[in-house]
């Protein structure tokens, strides 16, 4: 037994002087985060007797050094960054890979922010956070559209060194993605921001739930938008020709729920979701049908209570 015990701890003590020997541990390390037109410094660590080589490897270039610096240029969210240690005593190498996420603060916005295109309206691009990285202050800003340099013409001019670019008369022509470049000085660096797409595309709405409904019977509709709801765009419900009748009903945001009560009418539904302040919207409408043979008008009113007491007295299920 105790023999047993003494052999299993050689063999581990065994496995442990192995992989020391064999494996180097390597390390990358930096501070902060790595920023879009901002330098860091990433240091790789490891141990050898006496010393080991260092080299790196990220987009598809080498170099050489214990320390590396790099500025990245707005063109990559994700960067793999490998730093490989060579001990030159055993001939031994060893790597680690890191996967660094770029954070770019440059981008582009409308001006004022909130505001949508409209056709034939002016609009301002601006160039955000650009070169706030080098102290020097950035230079040469320019714009690209699509991949293409955005040059000026009687439409579109660029104000403030460049930071603005406005259109006086924005045209389907000039729908696209846009990016602002800028050039840092002291790094010596391009940097391209985050794009923004300019897009005229019509919202589209439209009302899901059934053609024809029960007496009694609770239906549901909903009001669906391409507009992100409560952020590009708040819904709202119109009855045009009329409120709903019926034993139960509720609008709540984008969905309304309804227990008609009067058969052979029908009932429009009209759902509007809009950007006041971008001056945007656009609307869907649905016709629906309650199904069951028409009655009159006293009769209907004589059906609709009664519809309304076994509701209450909790018939639904009967009706
Ligand atoms: C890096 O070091 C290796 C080996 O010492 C050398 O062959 C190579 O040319 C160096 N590369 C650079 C970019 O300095
Ligand atoms: C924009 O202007 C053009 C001509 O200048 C006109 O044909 C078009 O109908 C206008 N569009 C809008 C949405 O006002
Ligand atoms: C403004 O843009 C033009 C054309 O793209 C460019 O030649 C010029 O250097 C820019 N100026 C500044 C101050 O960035
Ligand atoms: C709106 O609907 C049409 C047709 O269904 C579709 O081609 C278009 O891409 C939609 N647009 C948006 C912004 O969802």
């Amino acid at each position: 037994m105790m023999k047993n015990k003494k052999r299993l701890l050689c063999a581990v003590l065994m496995l442990l002087m192995v992989s020391s020997v064999w494996g180097i541990a390597v390390q990358i390390s930096w501070y902060g985060r790595v920023s879009a037109g901002h330098r860091t410094e990433f240091t790789c660590s490891s141990s050898c007797f006496p010393n080991c080589v260092y080299s790196w490897t990220f987009k598809g270039r080498s170099v050489n050094g214990s320390t590396l610096t790099w500025t990245p240029d707005g063109q990559d969210d994700t960067v793999e960054l490998q730093c490989i240690v060579h001990n030159p005593e055993t001939g031994i190498s060893s790597s680690t890979t890191t996967i660094l996420e770029i954070n770019n603060q440059m981008s582009v916005r409308v001006s004022p922010s909130n505001t949508a295109p409209i056709l034939n309206q002016s609009l301002s691009l601006v160039c955000l956070n650009a070169g706030s990285g080098d102290p020097k202050g950035p230079s040469d800003l320019i714009w690209f559209k699509d991949g293409k340099k955005v040059t000026q013409d009687e439409n579109t001019k660029f104000l403030q060194n460049n930071k603005t670019l406005h259109f006086d008369s924005v045209l389907p022509s000039d729908a696209g993605f846009y990016q602002c470049q800028t050039y840092l000085p002291s790094l010596q660096t391009r940097v391209i921001s985050l794009g923004f797409l300019l897009s005229f595309d019509q919202w589209n709405v439209s009302i899901s739930g059934p053609d024809s409904v029960f007496p009694g019977r609770l239906s549901e509709f909903t009001c669906l938008t391409s507009c992100t709801q409560n952020i590009e765009c708040t819904v709202r419900w119109q009855f045009r020709g009329g409120f709903p009748i019926g034993t139960f009903f509720s609008a709540n945001g984008n969905r309304i729920r309804w227990t008609p009560s009067i058969p052979g009418t029908f009932q429009n539904f009209n759902c509007v979701a809009e950007n006041k302040a971008a001056g945007r919207s656009a609307e869907a409408t649905k016709l629906v049908e309650v199904k069951g043979a028409p009655v009159s008008g006293s009769e209907a009113a004589k059906l609709h209570r009664l519809l309304l007491l076994m509701s209450f007295m909790g018939f639904k299920s009967l009706i």
